[in-house]
C-alpha cells in the first residue's frame, strides 16, 4: 500500500523532494498527501504532482491530510518547531540537514521523537552512498583529512533571507561553508571517525574561519578536531575558489571523492566509481515496512555533527581575507582567494592549519571544546527505532 507523504517547504531545495515524490508516486510507492509553502510554488515540468493539495500553513496541512511521513525542507532555523508539530500528529519525519541549530535543540527533538514513538531521518543523503559503506567496511587507519574548493558567486548569498547570516528574527542560523554546503563532507568524516573504531570523542576543536565578502558567516573554513585517542579530523573547505575540488575525504591513504562516489582504497592505483545511493525517503519507507532495514541517517547519528556545527557558528566572527589576496573570478560574480585550492588540500594532507604554515592572510586559531551528544554508533538501533509504535 502506498505511504502518504507530505512536503513542507516545497520551494527552493524542496524541488528535489518534489521530483522524488513524483517518481515514487508514479511507481505507486507513495501517495502525495499535500505540499506546503509560505510562498506560492509553481508546478515543475519534472514534478507536476497534479491534484495534490497545497497549503500555506503547515499546521493546516497536518490536520487536514494526516500524512504518515512528512518531509521538512524549510530554512534550518525553522526546523525544530515544525518537526515537533509533525511528531505531535503522529507522523514520521524526513528532516533536512542541518537538522537543528544546537545540541540543546538536538536533545529536545530526540526526546520528542522517543516520546512519540515516531522516526526521524535526517537529510544527509550522502550517508546512503555505497562508496562510503565500502570505505567504512575497509576500516582504514590514520588521520582523516577533508578538502573541497567550490565557487559560489556573490548572488548565492541573496537567494534566501538566512544565507550568510548568523541569526534571523532573533533565532540563530546555521550557515557557513562547512556547516551548510560542505555539511555532507563533515557528516561523512565524523561517521568515518566515530563508527570505524571505538568511537570518536573530540576533546579539542581548533578553528579558523574566513570570509571574502560582506557576510556574517564564513565562506572559507578550516577545522581540526582531536579525539580522546589522539586521532584527528582536519578540514579545509572554501566557496571562493577558481579551481574546483569536488570534495575529498582521506583516511590514511584511502580517499573518497564524496560527491561523485569515486573511491581509492589503500594500495589501489586509481579511483573507482562505486555506484549506488539509497534514497533517504525510500529507506525510511522500507524501514517502516521492515525495521530490520537500518535507517541510514537517524537523528541519533547526527548528534556529533550538530555539536561541531554549533561550536563553529558560535565561534568568533570570521576574519576578512584582505583585497591583496583576492582576484576576480574568471566568470565574474565575485572574487576568489588566490591559490586557495592548494591551501585546502595542504591542510587536509598535513593536519596543519593556515596559521601554522606560511599562508600570508592567516589569522588566529580559535580553540574550544565540543560537547557531543552520545552518537548511536550503530546506524539503526537508536531509541527512535526501538520505541516506534505501529500505526
Ligand atoms: N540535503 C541537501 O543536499 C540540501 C541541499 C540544499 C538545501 N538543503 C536544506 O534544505 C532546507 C531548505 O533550504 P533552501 O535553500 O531550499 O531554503 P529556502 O530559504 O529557499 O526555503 C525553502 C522553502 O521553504 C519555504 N518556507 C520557509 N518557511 C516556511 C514555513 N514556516 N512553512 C512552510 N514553508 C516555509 C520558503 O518559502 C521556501 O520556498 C535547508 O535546511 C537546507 O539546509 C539540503
Amino acid at each position: 500500500m502506498a505511504t502518504r507523504v507530505a512536503l513542507i517547504g516545497a520551494g527552493g531545495h524542496g524541488l528535489s523532494h518534489r521530483r522524488t515524490l513524483q517518481r515514487l508516486s508514479d511507481a505507486g510507492t507513495v501517495e502525495v498527501a499535500g505540499l506546503c509553502d509560505r510562498q506560492p510554488v509553481d508546478p515543475h515540468p519534472d514534478a507536476p504532482l497534479p491534484g495534490v493539495p497545497f497549503y500555506r500553513d503547515h499546521r493546516e496541512l497536518l490536520a487536514g491530510e494526516r500524512p504518515e511521513i512528512v518531509i521538512v525542507c524549510t530554512p534550518p532555523h525553522t526546523h525544530l518547531a515544525i518537526a515537533l508539530d509533525v511528531l505531535a500528529v503522529g507522523a514520521d519525519l524526513l528532516l533536512e540537514k542541518p537538522p537543528v541549530m544546537s545540541s540543546f535543540e538536538h536533545d529536545r527533538l530526540a526526546e520528542a521523537v522517543a516520546g512519540s514513538g515516531r522516526l526521524c531521518q535526517v537529510g544527509f543523503q550522502a550517508l546512503g552512498s555505497a562508496a562510503l559503506a565500502e570505505l567504512c567496511a575497509a576500516a582504514p587507519a590514520g588521520p582523516i583529512g577533508v578538502s573541497g574548493a567550490w565557487w559560489r558567486p556573490d548572488s548565492y548569498y541573496d537567494r534566501a533571507p538566512w544565507a550568510g547570516r548568523r541569526a534571523v528574527d532573533g533565532r540563530p542560523v546555521l550557515d557557513g561553508a562547512l556547516v551548510n554546503p560542505f555539511a555532507h563532507a563533515l557528516m561523512q568524516a565524523l561517521v568515518l571517525a566515530d563508527e570505524g573504531g571505538p568511537g570518536f570523542r573530540p576533546v579539542r576543536m581548533e578553528l579558523e574561519r574566513y570570509r571574502t565578502r560582506p557576510i556574517e558567516t564564513d565562506d572559507t573554513t578550516f577545522l581540526r578536531l582531536t579525539g580522546n585517542d589522539g586521532r584527528r579530523v582536519t578540514v579545509g573547505v572554501t566557496l571562493a575558489s577558481a579551481v574546483f575540488i569536488a570534495g575529498e575525504i582521506r583516511v590514511g591513504d584511502a580517499v573518497l571523492e564524496y560527491p561523485t562516489d569515486r573511491l581509492r582504497l589503500s594500495g589501489q592505483a586509481g579511483f573507482q566509481r562505486v555506484p549506488g545511493r539509497t534514497g533517504l525517503l525510500e529507506n525510511l519507507i522500507e524501514h517502516r515496512r521492515d525495521p530490520r532495514t537500518p535507517l541510514l541517517a537517524p537523528l541519533a547519528r547526527t548528534g556529533l555533527f550538530t555539536a561541531v556545527a554549533e561550536a563553529i557558528v558560535r565561534a568568533p566572527a570570521p576574519s576578512v581575507i584582505g583585497d591583496g589576496w583576492l582576484a576576480p573570478h574568471p566568470d565574474g560574480g565575485g572574487r576568489v582567494v588566490t591559490g586557495i585550492d592548494e591551501i585546502v588540500r595542504e591542510v587536509a594532507e598535513t593536519d596543519r592549519l593556515p596559521s601554522e604554515t606560511r599562508v600570508p592572510w592567516a589569522g588566529e586559531v580559535h580553540r574550544t571544546v565540543v560537547e557531543p551528544r552520545p552518537a548511536s554508533g550503530a546506524v539503526s538501533t537508536g531509541v527512535e527505532t526501538a520505541r516506534r509504535t505501529s500505526r
